[in-house]
């Protein structure tokens, strides 16, 4: 059965848009939990423009859970997060003109740099995920690099409908087993709803999913606690 990983970027930008101090996205942080979140994810962005620093040092304090935190491979990123000492690190890629994160990290023509920035973040006792597309090349490599997890992008199976979803979903089936096979955990995760989760929750072997935009969505009819309970009896039910 899979674990369920929140995203509480949202609640920050609620925040950001009047750039004041509430809602605190650690206050929600524990309703997550109380809902059944298995782990909290935040992604720090380099323009700040929700998640700020104070956010993830304080919830490193206080979930009971693990953090997750989500950065490019900067070098700024790499100091924070030493400091930091979060459970684990998703390295995904980060475009300031986009919206969301759009895409997977391309591992395959980033090998050198990457194998010393994870390196580093293994010495400090950090386990170290990769965001990306379900493709081989980009699995292989990040096998290579010596990568912990994996998280397949469900983007792409979250957009399309019909036999477009289907082939999308065999796709993220046959990368789960082949990461398995390279002895990667394997995480999936974006786009993902109360109407489609249940097909990626039942794939064997899914580590965790991280989910944000419709958590928060369903949050603002039910509150969040409720939100979280909501989406872990779908992953759990399978
Ligand atoms: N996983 C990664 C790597 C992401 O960047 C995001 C979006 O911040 C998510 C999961 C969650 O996606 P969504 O908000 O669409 O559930």
């Amino acid at each position: 059965m899979a674990t369920l990983g929140v995203n509480i970027d949202h609640i920050a930008n609620v925040r950001q848009a009047r750039q004041t101090y509430e809602p605190d996205p650690v206050q929600f942080a524990f309703l997550a939990e109380l809902g059944g979140a298995d782990s909290i994810t935040v992604h720090l962005r380099e323009d700040r423009r929700h998640i700020q620093d104070r956010d993830i040092f304080l919830l490193k304090d206080t979930i009971k859970t693990k953090l997750n935190l989500e950065m490019a491979a900067t070098e700024e990123m790499l100091k924070i997060s030493k400091k930091l000492l979060p459970d684990y690190v998703t390295l995904v890629p980060e475009k300031r003109e986009e919206i969301t994160t759009e895409g997977g990290l391309d591992v395959k023509n980033k090998k050198s740099y990457l194998k010393d920035y994870v390196s580093s973040l293994k010495n400090s006792n950090i386990e170290v995920s990769a965001f990306i597309d379900p493709e081989n090349e980009q699995i292989n490599s990040s096998g290579e690099i010596g990568f912990d997890f994996i998280e397949l992008h469900t983007g792409r199976y979250a957009e399309f409908k019909g036999q477009e979803q289907i082939v999308e979903l065999s796709k993220i089936i046959e990368s789960t087993y082949h990461a398995n096979d390279l002895g990667l955990i394997v995480n999936a995760g974006h786009g993902l709803n109360y109407q489609n989760v249940k097909k990626i929750a039942s794939i064997n072997n899914i580590n965790e999913l991280n989910i944000g935009h419709s958590i928060v969505s369903r949050a603002l009819a039910v509150g969040l606690k409720k939100a979280v309970s909501e989406m872990k009896a779908l992953i759990s039910t399978n």
